[in-house]
């Protein structure tokens, strides 16, 4: 396997991966739509996405950076945050025969890395469901640290932040 980051050129790829992905997920609701539309995904500007294929070339795994503002401000504002200096990750899916490999924390990992690579953001945001519990193990074993939140009332998204 070998990861590195996308471009237009994997756009077809990259549409089906997602399609595997979303039209196999466990939980639709887990699934967090973005509104920047998809032809703007590998515009440096506003999204980073990294991926991982196999070595004969399969694109088996993504995740988005996030860095427009715009995109940024539904979540940011939710945490109290200014979505100008916000960041999202989101979009992670790897396709289901090759999960559990640690795949979603390297491509999460490169995309932290990223983050803090960029020097207009100051906040990264993981947001996810409570019970998606992979996506949950992946941010806390990254060393986002949960956004509180009432445990007997877990809202529908939950957000894992992370200075840059
Ligand atoms: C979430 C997803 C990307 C994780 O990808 P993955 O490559 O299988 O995850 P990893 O192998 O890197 O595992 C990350 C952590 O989650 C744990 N994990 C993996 N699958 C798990 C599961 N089904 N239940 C509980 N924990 C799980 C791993 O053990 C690992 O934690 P650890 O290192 O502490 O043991 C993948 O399950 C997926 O594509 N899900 C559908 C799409 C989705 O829900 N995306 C998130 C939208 S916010």
């Amino acid at each position: 396997m070998y990861y590195r980051e996308l471009g237009r050129q994997d756009m077809i790829t990259f549409k089906v991966l997602k399609g595997a992905v979303v039209g196999s997920m466990p939980r639709r609701s887990w699934w967090k739509p973005v509104s920047t539309n998809e032809m703007q995904f590998f515009s440096q500007i506003w999204t980073h996405f990294q991926g991982c294929f196999t070595t004969n070339g399969q694109l088996i795994g993504a995740a988005g950076l996030f860095l427009n503002p715009a995109e940024c401000a539904h979540d940011a504002y939710a945490v109290g945050l200014d979505p100008e200096t916000t960041a999202i990750i989101g979009h992670c899916m790897v396709l289901s025969s090759f999960r559990g490999r640690g795949i979603s924390l390297k491509l999460v990992d490169a995309l932290m890395l990223r983050a803090q690579m960029t020097t207009e953001k100051k906040d990264l945001l993981l947001p996810t469901s409570p019970d998606n519990l992979a996506m949950v193990r992946c941010a806390k074993k990254l060393g986002m640290k949960t956004v509180p939140y009432d445990p007997d009332h877990p809202p529908k998204t939950i957000y894992f932040k992370f200075p840059l």
